[in-house]
């Protein structure tokens, strides 16, 4: 099997594909309201910890799971699986969920870059002397609008995952991601040099747990689905990148690398976006939840001066790549299941009328999610009376949102915790790790995490779920 199938060119231009599908919204979008909604401080350490318990066992597991196996996420488990089997389509429907807002919130940078363009040149298109807050306001109540930039988001992405993943988008990730890290410290700067910055900063570092004694569970379960969002992981998408990675490779370094590449991307975000907020807007400002990102750093750009909008056009270019690129390994999540699934039957699915039918169907959910605006336009609200209020659910990204990273991919890994922990085994899993001769440094650490820590931590992020449904 293994002479067929593809590998990736060199370890760099895998981890630069795993650290592409990884760096993306999550990082830039959701890390920096997460942090600002949970607490700063106790938000970061509750993140911290999970990443290094249960990101780590996680990343890993998938990984040496997709190589193992040679087969993307399905496939893996219906050869490596007696009890798990069906465990490979939680991650294809979790990644259309999340599509149907991951469009919409590229859609909403697409749109901010012609908003900055327009300052530069001084066009109508401009932002106009308004500030951050009514400009999205503005834009989430402009429902026509709104869908076109989604729309345009899904096209871009349709056509790069129809076309196959071109050598093109992975040169130009080579350039994008670093280029986004510089305007990342530009921006930075200029955020922790306002007025009133320092607040920020102090909420972000200084040691706070209050906000977790008032709600142990609401953090934890915020941080958890925050983590796999940003790692990409719990549905899969590692299983697929780990089963084109050559066997001399080392799974162990690897799966530390791309972690530790995401969280420090999101925590510069956090850096850019949280100060700025304080130092804006004063405290509740870093409140706003997800609008924080779009309202924020345009008040940012504006008190730049002249520079601004240069920047602003720049930074809003690099986020819509960063998200382009994660955009598509989920949407190729869904098209490899349905391809996967075309070959077991015996017949070949054919890749571009796939990914344009998968494409077409996000594009509706998308045009919902964009329609109702974060809640806006009050689409959610004939639903709610039937769930009943909790909070979360007070717009249909957010349904979607807790949904994927809230419920399904905690349950994919835990799943594939159990799976490896009990079915499969810790000595066999090693024997996978250690092929090339690499030791298996961390597995003490990991069969400890594995077996009892990630089950039991993500067993309370789960109850912390269905308390917020009103289930229990
Ligand atoms: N990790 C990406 C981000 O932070 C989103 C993403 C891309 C993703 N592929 C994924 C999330 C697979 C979960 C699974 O924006």
């Amino acid at each position: 099997m293994e002479g067929k199938r593809d590998s990736w060119g060199n370890n760099f231009g895998f981890l630069m594909a795993a650290i592409g599908s990884a760096v993306g919204l999550g990082n830039i979008w959701g890390f920096p309201y997460k942090m600002g909604a949970n607490g700063g401080f106790a938000f970061l350490i509750v993140y911290l910890a999970l990443a290094v318990l249960i990101g780590f066992t996680v990343m890993l597991g998938e990984l040496t799971i997709g190589r193992k196996s040679g087969k993307g996420a399905v496939g893996a488990y219906v050869a490596l699986s007696k009890h798990f089997k069906w465990v490979g389509w939680l991650g294809a429907l979790s990644a259309f969920l999340i599509m149907s807002f991951y469009s919409v919130l590229g859609g909403y940078c697409l749109k901010y870059m012609v908003l900055n363009f327009g300052d530069l040149i001084n066009a109508s298109f401009g932002s106009a002397g308004q500030n951050g807050g009514d400009i999205f306001g503005a834009l989430l109540t402009n429902q026509a609008e709104s869908i076109m930039y989604t729309l345009f988001f899904m096209i871009i992405s349709c056509a790069i995952v129809m076309g196959g993943i071109a050598g093109g988008i992975e040169k130009f990730s080579k350039f994008a991601m670093p280029a986004l890290f510089v305007l990342l410290v530009i921006v930075i700067v200029r955020s922790v040099t306002l007025d009133g910055a320092m607040d920020g900063l102090a909420f972000m570092f200084k040691p706070n747990i209050e906000p977790l004694k008032k709600d142990f569970l609401g953090v934890l379960s915020s941080a958890s689905g925050q983590m796999f969002f940003s790692l990409s992981l719990g549905m899969a998408i590692m299983i697929t990148y780990g089963s084109y990675l050559p066997k001399k490779e080392n799974l162990e370094r690897n799966s530390f690398i791309i972690i530790f590449s995401d969280t420090f991307i999101a925590i510069l975000a956090g850096l850019a976006v949280i100060p700025a907020a304080f130092a804006l807007g004063g405290e509740g400002a870093a409140l706003a939840g997800p609008k924080l990102l779009y309202i924020t750093l345009q008040n940012v750009f504006a008190a730049m001066g002249s520079i601004g909008p240069l920047i602003g056009v720049l930074f809003y270019l690099l986020v819509a790549i960063a998200a382009i690129t994660s955009a598509i390994s989920l949407i190729e999540t869904t098209v490899t299941f349905f391809m996967d699934s075309a070959e077991s039957k015996g017949g070949s699915g054919n890749r571009k009328v796939i990914a344009f039918i998968v494409s077409l169907i996000i594009m509706a959910e998308a045009t919902l999610v964009a329609a109702d605006g974060l809640g806006s336009n009050g689409l959610w609200v004939p639903f709610q009376k039937s769930f009943g209020v909790h909070g979360w659910n007070d717009c249909w990204l957010d349904f979607m949102d807790v949904m994927s990273e809230g419920i399904m991919m905690p349950l994919g890994a835990l799943l594939m915790c159990l799976f490896i922990g009990y079915e499969y085994g810790i000595k066999k899993f090693g024997e996978e790790i250690t092929i090339a001769g690499f030791p298996f440094r961390s597995e003490a650490f990991f069969s400890l995490c594995c077996r009892y820590i990630a089950p039991i931590g993500l067993a309370f992020v789960l109850w912390g779920q269905l308390k917020n449904f009103g289930i229990v």
